[in-house]
């Protein structure tokens, strides 16, 4: 009997192998499970270009088909589905409230410095303690976001957290992993993958996200963000991560906390090995020889900042080596390896002389402050925007007050509070009219909206901003066309749209108040000369509601021309990851209007041209073009630029799939690939003349 048992046992365990390894379903569940991972791995490798190093090698098509072939294997075998597969980003459904997570190591702040002498005496204790003249340091920029620690575990991203008071802080996985500059798993490099790595860093909002967003917000009567910083905690700290997708977070990774399976000994390899796997890390470090170089990185930084896309509040100078950093340990709350040389904070103190209301271009209402005139970092400040009534209220601005007023970065600015210890009492307190200050129209205030807004479009302050937003740099760009121009050309009634802009002439021009022969030339040849246009600045240009310049750049290359947006379905346009269904609504709503479909007409009769329209679908349209050694005529970026131009690719490798490899001077071993792949290949001159428009 027992015998028998036993048999029986080793019977079926045969045949389970058996099963196991000739039923013909369980070999196809093998390969498409390594169809799945596949797939993956490419779409990761795509992520990490675009988000990551921000060189894109594909299309956003071919991106979207890649992605839309994993989500139909993934839902035809969920079994197969994994927590870190690009389709899981935004899974969770809206929690209740964040749990508690506790860091394993402590994550510190940093002590602050605000001169040069600070900064040097940093440096004096750090040699005394240990006992040496000078000390390698690397010196990074200092942003003004979230910070935030990210825990992989055996190559996978498992948990993550804000900083919150350094031991405790709040579990926003499901946040993080909306952002696309976050890794799911890390990338496979020459290093093992370590069995446990921590990792930290800022998660931020660029400073034209902060306007666009606010921008549509103000649209939608929505109460703005003040900073790119309120913006980032207030999107991490979203319980709903659908919310949190929408909004454009980043993050640069600076630090780790435990990390197991791998070694690292000093911040420059740290730095290298995050970006190894596939974090984003701030390129603008530098490794310094001494404090010299950091002080001179602190002052270089201080001018570069401007220039920068994201808001910068300091530098952070570290020493380098971690062995150093050991002995030197922390006081408290901060290390002593490390300080954070801060900028000068963009603040001044002036009077608020009155509060006038402007008409935006699509009839909002905005309190603005005018100032008495003060220096803000060089820039002389006048007037500060007061966002809307409820602000207005919630700060008591009155005319009269003594104020402070703050500029950070590019951000138009503001006035950050009354100082309502120096009142006299004869300040008076703000009201939003009742009717428009331009036209003399009502004012309508949604229910539950923040903005009022006038209900004219033909409304004369409407139609100057939208003229000026029109002709702005991030527009056509027509140097010349301020303010003060566009006033009279409104007000004399000789335009009533911008697209009439072309149809200025020079006699017309010499009849305005202080616009001499010279200045109408000027103005004339700069309004011919923006008639070729690119199709992003164009969408923007042309005031579509809810279109900022990002969504303007993701139209233009997802549709390519005019035309094919203008006639894109609601579908097509909600397949758009980053278009919501109001964006949608708006620009169906803007294409389906015959005055606007009137604008665009003019303006093509008035022979404005869409860079890149027509030609796309060129000769060199969706060929595939890899570059190698150097150019003497143009640089890389210019090269790389002229092909995207005419709708053609560039990758960094040579394939079966390249079309031209360009050889200029040294080149590496891609000449050779492409030889023997039977690939054309191009001397710069053929690549001009093949390029040249
Ligand atoms: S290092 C112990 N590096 O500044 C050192 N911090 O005031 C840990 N920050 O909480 C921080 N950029 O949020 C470091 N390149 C950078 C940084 C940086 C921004 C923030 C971070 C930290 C705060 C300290």
């Amino acid at each position: 009997m027992c015998h028998f048992a036993v048999q029986a046992t080793v019977l079926v365990i045969r045949l389970d192998n058996r099963l196991f390894r000739r039923h013909p379903l369980c070999k196809m569940t093998g390969e498409i499970q390594r169809e799945i991972e596949g797939l993956r791995e490419r779409i990761w490798d795509h992520n990490y270009l675009y988000h990551v190093l921000d060189r894109p090698e594909i299309s956003d098509a071919e991106y979207d088909s890649l992605f839309r072939q994993l989500q139909k294997l993934e839902s035809l075998h969920p079994q197969f589905v994994t927590t870190d597969s690009p389709t899981q980003r935004v899974g969770a459904s809206p929690a209740e409230g964040f749990r508690t997570i506790v860091h394993a190591i402590p994550m510190l702040s940093l002590e602050n410095a605000f001169t040069l002498d600070e900064i040097k005496a940093f440096d004096r204790r750090i040699c005394k303690l240990l006992h040496v003249d000078r000390v390698v340091y690397i010196a990074e920029p200092k942003l003004d976001g979230l910070s935030v620690e990210l825990v992989y575990e055996n190559g996978s991203f498992v948990r993550g957290s804000t900083r919150g008071d350094g031991t405790n802080g709040e579990d926003v996985t499901a946040n993080l992993r909306t952002i696309r500059s976050i890794p799911l798993r890390l990338r496979r490099t020459q290093l093992a993958i370590p069995s446990v790595l921590e990792v930290r860093g800022e998660v931020y909002v660029e400073t034209d996200d902060l306007h666009q967003l606010n921008e549509k917000r103000e649209a939608a009567g929505l109460p703005v963000f003040s900073n790119t910083r309120n913006l980032a905690a207030g999107s991490l700290r979203q319980l709903d991560p659908q919310v949190t997708t929408t909004r454009p977070l980043k993050m640069f990774c600076y630090d780790i906390g435990r990390v197991e399976g791998i070694r690292i000994g000093c911040q420059e390899q740290l730095l290298r090995t995050l970006s190894l796997l596939g974090f984003r890390v701030n390129p603008l470090h530098r490794l310094c020889g001494g404090i010299e170089e950091g002080i001179s990185f602190y002052n270089d930084f201080q001018v570069r900042r401007k220039t920068l896309l994201y808001e910068a509040d300091g530098v952070v100078i570290k020493v380098d080596e971690f062995a150093l950093r050991k002995v030197l340990g922390r006081v408290s709350h901060s290390p002593r390896w490390a300080i954070a040389g801060k900028f000068q904070a963009e603040q001044a103190i002036t009077k608020v002389r009155e509060i006038i209301v402007q008409v935006g271009r699509t009839g909002i209402l905005t309190p603005v402050a005018i100032l008495e005139p003060v220096r803000l970092y060089g820039v002389e400040i006048s007037r500060a925007t007061l966002h809307n009534e409820d602000e207005v209220k919630r700060k008591d601005v009155r005319a009269g007050d003594t104020v402070i007023v703050q500029r950070a970065g590019d951000v138009i600015p503001e006035v950050v509070k009354s100082l309502t210890k120096y009142r006299k009492g004869d300040e008076f307190p703000f009201k939003m009219p009742s009717v428009c200050p331009s036209c003399g129209s009502r004012i309508i205030r949604r229910q539950s909206m923040v903005a009022h807004r006038c209900v004219n479009i033909s409304c004369p302050a409407r139609i100057k901003q939208s003229i000026v937003h029109f002709a702005g740099k991030a527009g056509f760009d027509i140097a010349g066309l301020g303010i003060k121009v566009v006033n009279q050309l409104v007000e004399k009634e000789i335009i009533k749209r911008p697209s009439q802009l072309f149809r200025l002439d020079r006699e017309t021009l010499i009849s305005l108040e202080r616009m001499g022969p010279r200045s109408a030339d000027n103005l004339l040849a700069a309004i011919r000369n923006s008639r070729s246009m690119t199709l992003e600045r164009l969408l923007f240009a042309i005031g579509i509601p809810e279109i900022g310049q990002q969504t303007a750049r993701i139209l233009a290359k997802r549709f390519g021309t005019l035309s094919r947006l203008g006639s894109a379905s609601k579908e097509e346009l909600l397949g758009i990851p980053e278009i919501g269904p109001s964006t949608t609504t708006a620009i169906t709503e803007y294409f389906a209007n015959q005055e606007n479909r009137a604008v665009i007409e003019e303006l093509l009769t008035c022979r404005v041209q869409i860079k890149g329209e027509g030609t796309r679908l060129g000769p060199l349209a969706e060929k595939r073009f890899v570059f190698t050694g150097a150019l003497s005529r143009m640089t890389r970026d210019e090269a790389t630029e002229r092909v995207r131009h005419l709708g053609a690719r560039v990758s960094t490798s040579v394939s079966s799939q390249t079309d031209y490899v360009v050889i200029g001077v040294n080149p590496g071993s891609k000449g050779a690939k492409a030889r023997n792949l039977g690939v054309k290949i191009l001397s710069e001159e053929e690549f001009s003349s093949l390029t040249e428009q």
